[in-house]
């Protein structure tokens, strides 16, 4: 769901309530030697309940500092530095973590990037996903009988797609499409209506990864869940969402539904993107992405695709574009702001401009 920041500012009480997840001018840094990386810097959108909402962009680009900034997992030496996350409705930016913990697992989970990986060696699969139920468990509750827990292990364990013999296996017994399978186990324990998946497909081989992206499509639509995918890979994930956003250098530069932007996408950037992805169609000429994403310290002026942008004009070394609706989608390029329109790009290679910029 697009938004500009201006409709965002003036959204009410009531837009809260229809949003499972909404995100206002989100602004994540790290603080380093070397100066600050604005990793998310004014990230704006939406998520409906029920939505899949697919996140791509360049690695570096800042979507795992997104992803973990709406859980609020942020760690030093990053910091929300502005901007405010919704969830159902509750800003969590200043909340504090006694609520924040009361609303992971229940309202909002994660499968972080290389999920698989963060399983404990030495802990059997029933007993993690255990763990995680009671971590949960308010101070006020009482917590579930060994009989309860043993019921739910079972059901969360067949919902996932394993047998549920699995709960007695360790993860090194396990292959990596099953420790994925556990790591969304214990992200659906509590039933969350947002579910955070960075990367879940990341290191598994092609069909392992449909099988997942299925998998997560059934568990979506049993809780009836918003969905905030992030991936690499466009094709994948388009199969899977109906929304994409596209990340460069820690903006949102298009956000709009996946058949609009796989037919018509209107940043130079996604359009490269699409142009890039294998065809079975072998007389299509690979395309691949000049250049490369620049170093988040050391950004170009203006726009931050300009050195790579095969439609830079002038004003794109000196002037920001904001991120504005158009037809239907919102997109950030001065392409579509009117004052470009008509307006030749520079001609040539590389024009001056983008080697200063990319110097
Ligand atoms: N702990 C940290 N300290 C300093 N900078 C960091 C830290 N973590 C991430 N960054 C910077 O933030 C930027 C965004 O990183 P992030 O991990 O969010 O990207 P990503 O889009 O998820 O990449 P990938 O596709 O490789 O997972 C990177 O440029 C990185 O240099
Ligand atoms: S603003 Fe300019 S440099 Fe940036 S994507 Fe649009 S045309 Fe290219
Ligand atoms: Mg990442």
């Amino acid at each position: 769901m697009v938004t500009t920041e201006q409709e965002t500012r003036s959204s009410s009480a009531s837009a809260d309530e229809e949003f499972a997840l909404r995100v206002e001018d989100l602004k994540v840094y790290y603080g380093t030697p070397r100066g600050t990386v604005k990793a998310v810097d004014g990230v704006s959108f939406n998520l409906k309940q029920g939505e899949r909402f697919a996140l791509v962009g360049e690695s570096g680009s800042g979507k795992s500092t997104l992803a973990m900034a709406i859980m609020r997992l942020t760690r030093e030496p990053g910091h929300i530095a502005g901007g405010h996350i919704y969830l159902n409705g509750r800003d969590v930016v200043d909340m504090p973590e006694r609520e924040i913990r009361s609303i992971r697992l229940r309202e909002m989970a994660l499968v972080p990037q290389g999920a698989m990986n963060s399983l404990n060696p030495v802990m059997r699969v029933g007993d993690q996903i255990i763990d995680g139920i009671l971590d949960h468990v308010m101070t006020d509750e009482s917590p579930p009988s060994k009989s309860e827990l043993d019921e739910r292990i079972h059901e969360l364990l067949i919902r996932v797609g394993l047998d549920p013999n699995v709960a007695r296996l360790h993860p090194h017994e396990l292959s990596g499409g099953m420790k994925q399978r556990v790591a969304m186990a214990i992200a659906i324990s509590l039933d969350p209506n947002i579910i955070v998946a960075d990367e879940p497909t990341s290191a598994l081989d092609v069909v392992v990864q449909r099988q997942i992206m299925q998998t997560l499509g059934r568990l979506q639509e049993g809780l009836e869940a918003a969905v905030l995918l992030v991936g690499h890979d466009m094709g994948l994930v388009a199969q899977f969402a109906d929304t994409i956003g596209v990340m460069y250098a820690g903006k949102l530069v298009e956000v709009g539904s996946v058949p609009d932007v796989f037919k018509d996408p209107k940043h130079p950037y996604t359009q490269l993107l699409i142009e890039s992805l294998p065809s079975f169609d072998i007389s299509r000429k690979f395309v691949g992405i000049p250049g490369m994403q620049p170093a988040l310290l050391n950004l170009p002026p203006g726009c931050s695709f300009n050195p790579r942008c095969p439609s830079v004009h002038e004003r794109c070394f000196r002037e920001v574009p904001a991120f504005l609706p158009i037809d239907g989608r919102g997109v950030a390029c001065h392409l579509y702001d009117g004052e470009t329109s008509g307006v030749p790009p520079l001609a040539g290679e590389m024009s001056e401009g983008q080697r200063g910029a990319a110097n």
